[in-house]
């Protein structure tokens, strides 16, 4: 888990990630209304298609909205309107998944649910910044790289307990 402390660290955070994700990558973004996850995505697309100034609306209506990138077709997904997993077909999910994937509200994909996806949560805590529990490409980054990289972990607490590939102490030096 690590704090989000303003929405700049959030795009500094989308940054990061664009730096590690490629074609066939899916990214999950739950999190409640406000969270934080059209914030994340905006700013990911904009880095993944190294364009500042890209124009990233909220595909809320549309469901889905592609960028075209150097490295492959991002396709921008919001399924909180989505009826069923059936009607990702009319979206063209299959095709969506050659290039990458993000994903808000991803619990509507069901048993869709790509199963090497990066799984993002965002939460808002009381005094309104965020924190980002990140699940999955163990094998790309990891609690340390994210402190290397300057992002503050959020403290363990209410019986929170971080998931994923912990690193034991004293690893890597
Ligand atoms: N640390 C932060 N990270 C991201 N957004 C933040 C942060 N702090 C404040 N905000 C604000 O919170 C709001 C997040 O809105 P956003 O549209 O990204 O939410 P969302 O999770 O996509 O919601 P929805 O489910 O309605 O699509 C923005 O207005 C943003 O300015
Ligand atoms: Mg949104």
């Amino acid at each position: 888990m690590i704090i989000l402390e303003t929405e700049k660290t959030t795009q500094a955070l989308a940054s990061f990630l664009a730096g590690k994700a490629g074609a066939g990558d899916a990214i999950l973004l739950s999190g409640p209304l406000g969270a934080g996850k059209s914030v994340l995505a905006r700013a990911f697309v904009r880095a993944f298609c190294q364009d500042a100034g890209l124009d990233v609306p909220s595909p809320t209506y549309t469901l889905v909205q592609p960028y075209a990138a150097a490295a492959c077709t991002v396709h921008h997904f919001d399924l909180w309107r989505l009826g069923g997993p059936d009607e990702l077909d009319e979206l063209g999910w299959d095709d969506a998944r050659d290039g990458l994937v993000l994903v808000e509200w991803p619990e509507r994909l069901e048993d869709m649910t790509p199963a090497d996806a990066l799984h993002i949560t965002l939460d808002v805590r009381p005094d309104g910044t965020r924190v980002a529990h990140l699940r999955g490409w163990a094998d790309r980054f990891d609690a340390q790289a994210l402190r290397a990289a300057g992002f503050a972990p959020a403290p363990a607490a209410q019986g929170v307990v971080e998931q994923g590939r912990a690193s034991p102490d004293g690893a890597q030096g």
